[in-house]
């Protein structure tokens, strides 16, 4: 059975959606891990810019036959990329689609969960539907934000609008700089959630995945690309292993 990934923020322009799809890149690409790419971003989805895609079909095609979804069903909605990666597209008209509703969700992912092994959400910002389904249904919850003082705060309060159990599996800093006026120990200790990842603001190699469609952790030269490299097997060790069996150190 496949595992669902989220990732969240509180804000917006924060680089879930750069984030999401090259971790999909290098599960998928990198580690041969079978892995969907879901953009929950309705009028507003780039993951098929980041990859190079035009998709013809979308979630939203499937609104019918949530209830009975099969395989097939699947298999005719998803835009392949390679053959360990497929991108489950979101729909283009801003107006007309319909919020995909918490059980349409549930039934959808499980349905992606019997044919992939895992299963990466591009979430909009903020905790409106569907996000909240998405967050009641990710196994694995990664919180993305910039170190500044507007995101600490909206992070702070999308986390205390989340249940008292367990709120995410980490937080993932991005577009830090040795310059930023936060530092991810500080983060940590504001928000009371552990650091997953802290990724470089780095202009050039986002530069070619925005222009080219080419992801980032495909880049020899990008620093960025490394990040998330070593971001994906930590990921995929929680996963293998859970949270007690893993470690930042195991990094390449
Ligand atoms: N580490 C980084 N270094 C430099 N630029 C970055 C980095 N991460 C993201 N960006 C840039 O920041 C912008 C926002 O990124 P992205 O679209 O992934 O954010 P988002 O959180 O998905 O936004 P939205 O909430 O609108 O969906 C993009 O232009 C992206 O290329
Ligand atoms: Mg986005």
């Amino acid at each position: 059975m496949g595992t669902v990934i989220g990732v969240f923020s509180a804000k917006g322009g924060v680089g879930k959606t750069l984030l999401a799809t090259n971790l999909a890149a290098a599960c998928g690409v990198g580690y041969h891990k079978k892995t969907v790419l879901v953009d929950l971003n309705i009028g507003n989805g780039t993951t098929d810019l980041l990859l190079n895609l035009s998709p013809e079909r979308y979630w939203s095609d499937l609104g019918s036959v949530f209830q009975e979804l099969t395989p097939q069903h699947l298999s005719l909605t998803i835009t392949e990329y390679r053959p360990d990666l497929d991108l489950l597209a979101s729909p283009p008209d801003l107006i007309k689609t319909e919020v995909i509703k918490m059980e349409d969700l549930s039934l959808l992912f499980s349905a992606l969960k019997k044919v992939y092994d895992l299963i990466i959400l591009d979430t909009p910002s903020g905790v409106d539907p569907p996000v909240r389904g998405c967050l009641a249904l990710a196994e694995i919850k990664l919180m993305v934000l910039t170190p500044d003082a507007p995101t600490l705060r909206s992070t702070s309060r999308f986390l205390n609008a989340l249940p008292n159990s367990k709120k995410t599996n980490g937080l993932i800093i991005n577009q830090y700089s040795p310059a930023a006026a936060i530092t991810p120990e500080e983060v940590k200790d504001h928000l009371g959630e552990p650091v997953f990842g802290v990724l470089p603001i780095d202009q050039a190699g986002v530069w070619a995945n925005v222009s080219y469609g080419e992801p980032c952790v495909f880049r020899k030269s990008s620093k960025l690309g490394r990040s998330i490299r070593q971001l994906s097997g930590r990921l995929l060790r929680l996963i293998d292993h859970g949270p007690e069996n893993y470690s930042n150190e195991d990094d390449d």
